[in-house]
């Protein structure tokens, strides 16, 4: 049996935070192996990069999720009990659930409900001069996807809530007062959506019906039981949370239709181009790096042992720009998807594998609808000018964004 690679230093926690979506890529190029093994979090840990990496990790005979993800990721990201940390029949039937409220028709209404507020803040944007984009599509989308999920949510409430749905994501990877923001976050807003499951419960709240709230309230299990409340909301989190982080990959779309104007052109009334350049952009910006996973029971692979019990990182930032994959990785060329189904194992900025059965993103359809939208929308409905701005994308800071939230002047309205 071959020994995995293994870093010398006694834990890699701090190198980790230090070099961010290269710390998993650069020492697997460093050992000329896509598989290693490393201390984080004082835990043995075994590092996985590669298309056939990611069917091993998606093998969920292999590999289990309970008690896999860090605690500091789950009290601030995730939240406790929710379907990331579930296996077997639990996630099956919780992820059905989730899945159901994903249909063409609830993803078309969803896109257009933040069409809409695209199309009210674009009067504003018009007289304001100067426009940082990122803060106004968090504020658009915390919105669309409170109006689409059955969530009232008053004018006055939504900085604070987008606030704290933004707190969640960074705190996860944030040390001291980012980390706290996060964790004060999730119990503010977990209460606040456990309220709202108790009021559609008692049917206070008269919640539509197909909505996520009513679906999530209203949900039984096998043995015919509702959820807890906490659990009710820990999922809710789990749609209005990633919808609003949906802001960062329009932030890199329009970064990328900026360094790359032709593509303003190709992508106007074409939907296959638009959709080339939102697979490009989700490959190629970085996002989340890495899932986690822990060996159900003992197994070898490729001659490797793999013990029981070993936590398991699969590197999807790394994955998504691997040479053996992506030809010149590191350019930014939306065409490399022209007439291209994506292998579910490859390009896997969300996850790989199945969304029914595995563990891949729930809401990758909606990423993929909003973003398109937010792409028709910055070619074909509007102007603008890009004044100077630090634009720079650190890869060393996760998650990752321009530090100017992508500055326009002089908007326009063109249709
Ligand atoms: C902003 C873009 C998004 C990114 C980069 C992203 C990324 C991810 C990743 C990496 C996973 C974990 C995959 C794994 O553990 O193997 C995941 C899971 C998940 N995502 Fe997303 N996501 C995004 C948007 C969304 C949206 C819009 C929703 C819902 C509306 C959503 C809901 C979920 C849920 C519920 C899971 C857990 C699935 C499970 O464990 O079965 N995500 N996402």
């Amino acid at each position: 049996m071959a020994s995995i690679p293994t870093d010398r230093s006694p834990d890699s926690s701090l190198a980790l935070l230090r070099e961010g979506y290269r710390f998993i890529g650069a020492r697997c190029d460093r050992h000329g192996s896509d598989i290693f093994q490393t201390r984080l979090l004082l835990r043995r840990t075994i590092c996985l990069r590669g298309r056939d990496a990611a069917t091993l990790f998606y093998d969920a005979d292999r590999f289990a999720r309970a008690g896999a993800m860090p605690l500091r990721v789950q009290r601030t990201l995730t939240g406790r009990g929710g379907v990331q940390g579930l296996d077997d029949a639990a996630h099956r039937e919780r992820k059905a659930m989730l899945m159901s409220l994903m249909t063409p028709t609830a993803i078309r209404h969803l896109g257009q409900l933040f069409d809409d507020e695209w199309a009210a803040r674009l009067s504003r944007w018009e007289q304001a001069g100067t426009v940082v984009l990122y803060p106004e599509l968090g504020r658009m989308l915390t919105r669309a996807v409170c109006a689409w999920a059955g969530v009232p949510l008053a004018g006055a409430q939504v900085d604070r809530r987008t606030a704290d749905l933004r707190a969640m994501i960074g705190g996860g990877a944030a040390v001291g007062p980012g980390h706290w923001r996060g964790l004060l976050a999730r119990r503010r807003g977990e209460r606040w959506l456990a309220e709202l499951v108790d009021r559609t419960r008692r049917g206070a709240l008269p919640a539509p019906i197909g909505s996520a709230l009513r679906v999530i309230a209203e949900h039984r299990d096998e043995q015919g039981r509702v959820l807890p409340r906490r659990i009710a909301a820990v999922e809710l989190l789990n749609l209005l949370r990633p919808t609003v982080a949906i802001d960062r990959f329009i932030v890199f779309a329009a970064l990328a239709l900026h360094d790359h104007p032709t593509w303003r052109h190709r992508v106007r009334d074409d939907d296959t181009a638009t959709e080339s350049l939102v697979q490009e952009v989700r490959r190629y910006y970085p996002f989340f790096p890495a899932a986690a996973a822990r060996v159900r029971r003992s197994f070898d692979w490729r001659g490797y042992h793999f013990p029981q019990g070993r936590r398991v990182l699969l590197d999807l930032y790394g994955t998504n720009h691997h040479p053996a994959l992506w030809p010149e990785p590191e350019r930014f060329r939306p065409e490399r998807f022209d007439g291209h189904r994506p292998n579910p194992f490859g390009l896997i900025p969300q996850g790989g594998g199945d969304h029914a059965t595995g563990h891949r993103c729930a809401g990758e359809w909606i990423t993929i609808e909003l973003m398109k939208r937010a792409v028709t929308n910055l070619t074909s409905r509007m102007r603008y000018d890009v004044p100077p701005q630090d634009l720079a994308v650190s890869l060393r800071r996760m998650p990752a964004l321009p530090p100017s939230g992508f500055v326009v002047t002089g908007v326009r309205r063109t249709a």
